[in-house]
């Protein structure tokens, strides 16, 4: 294990009705609130009303910036930025997905950020130059309605650029970490199943990255990381389809929950330095092809699982087939994992976006521009240059 340090300052509330809590919680970090959530809340019932009340009982203003889409573009942060700072706010909230969380976070700190909204995002790994991280933030609050990205506890934000069509990513422990976040299982009862089932292969493709790509890795023992990690993968692996089938078991639903913030909050990598390469490819069938980030992971996943089948240095991909499915035949276990995330409802091949073979040039591309370092690879265990990539898109047709 490798130096480290850790720290996660983020308050977590967990429990059925404790989003009545929102208005005590945000009193104590500002007296003027922008909610930040999607362009439609009408599946949310009154959701809304109840914290539009309970922020008014505690005595803080609001104002809401319903726009934020399932991608979420630089345009919307700008126009919630700028509403933002003519409401004069002094606390963020954002409400659903890792969409409106992750945007609510970008605008808390793009209030107080100098430069151009862009420099803020690491839409290029090669020009060390062009990053500028940002350094404070107005305090965030978050209500996570989808389980799936943790990024109600962790401090990470994605965003797309429309102009470019570049989706990356702003990790800044130092100020996008939420003050709290409240995890309401209740508010996950009436998640369509399609959204239900995205979240959790997202989720389990948080733990199943660092289990490939983490330089620490080890391919005999299980040592505490690992377990870890293949922990959080069998929790979700078995939980899911029991959500599927008693979609308002809200202890189930909870437990979902709970298991999507502990894959990404930071415990799984503690010492690791870890890469995710499977993200940065899926985030372009994201930005290009509209495609559900979920279910970018879930073909990313079952290509890579393909490609390493064939290659020698497939060591922790078998140990992965062996600890999930008791089988060292890595394309067997890559048809079980296909099977089983078409029977959630869920992609498994990118030609279910729309891609076909002419679009694997564009697709590598978008690879390369974003998310190649200096030396012309991608991050990786081991690195994966330009050829890979596309034949990794390739494999997943
Ligand atoms: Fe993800």
């Amino acid at each position: 294990m490798t130096k480290f340090e850790f720290f996660n300052p983020v308050k977590l509330i967990y429990g059925e009705n404790e989003i009545g809590r929102i208005g005590s919680e945000t009193a104590r970090y500002g007296k003027k609130a922008l909610i930040v959530s999607y362009t439609d809340i009408s599946f949310y019932g009154d959701l809304f009303e109840r914290i539009h009340s309970k922020l008014k009982e505690n005595g803080v203003e609001f104002a809401d910036y319903l726009g934020a889409t399932a991608n979420p573009k630089i345009c919307e942060a700008e126009d919630g930025i700028e509403l933002g700072k003519k409401e004069k706010i002094d606390v963020v909230i954002g409400v659903g997905g890792g969409s409106a969380m992750d945007l609510a976070k970008i605008i808390a700190a793009g209030i107080l950020y100098p430069h151009d909204l862009r420099r803020m995002i690491r839409f290029t790994h090669s020009d060390a130059n062009y990053f500028i991280a940002p350094t404070e933030a107005l305090p965030i609050v978050l209500v996570p309605t989808l389980p799936a990205t943790a990024s109600e506890m962790n401090p990470t934000a994605v965003i797309t650029d429309e102009k470019t069509l570049r989706k990356s990513y702003v990790w800044e422990p130092r100020c996008l970490y939420a003050k709290v976040a409240i995890l309401d299982p209740k508010l996950t009862l009436s998640l369509p199943k399609y959204q239900t089932a995205c979240g959790a292969v997202d989720a389990i493709s948080h733990a199943v990255e660092p289990f490939f790509f983490s330089d620490e890795a080890t391919y005999g023992n299980l040592d505490l990381h690992d377990q870890m990690q293949i922990g959080v993968i069998r929790a979700i692996y078995e939980n899911i389809p029991k959500v599927m089938e008693r979609p308002n078991d809200i202890e189930l639903r909870g437990f979902m929950q709970f298991s999507a913030t502990v894959a990404l909050n930071g415990w799984l990598t503690c010492g690791t330095q870890g890469w995710t390469p499977m993200h940065q490819m899926g985030h372009v069938l994201s930005s290009h092809k509209g495609a559900t980030h979920g279910a970018t992971l879930g073909c990313m996943m079952l290509a890579w699982m393909r490609y390493f089948a064939r290659r020698k240095q497939n060591e922790r991909f078998v140990k992965f087939a062996r600890l999930i499915w008791e089988t060292e035949d890595l394309e067997a276990a890559a048809g079980i994992f296909e099977t089983y995330i078409e029977n959630l409802g869920v992609e498994t091949r990118i030609s279910q976006f729309g891609c076909d073979a002419g679009d694997l040039d564009e697709l590598t591309q978008g690879v390369v521009d974003v998310s190649f370092d200096a030396e012309g690879m991608l991050a990786s265990i081991p690195p994966i240059t330009r050829e890979e990539v596309r034949k990794i898109y390739e494999i997943s047709l």
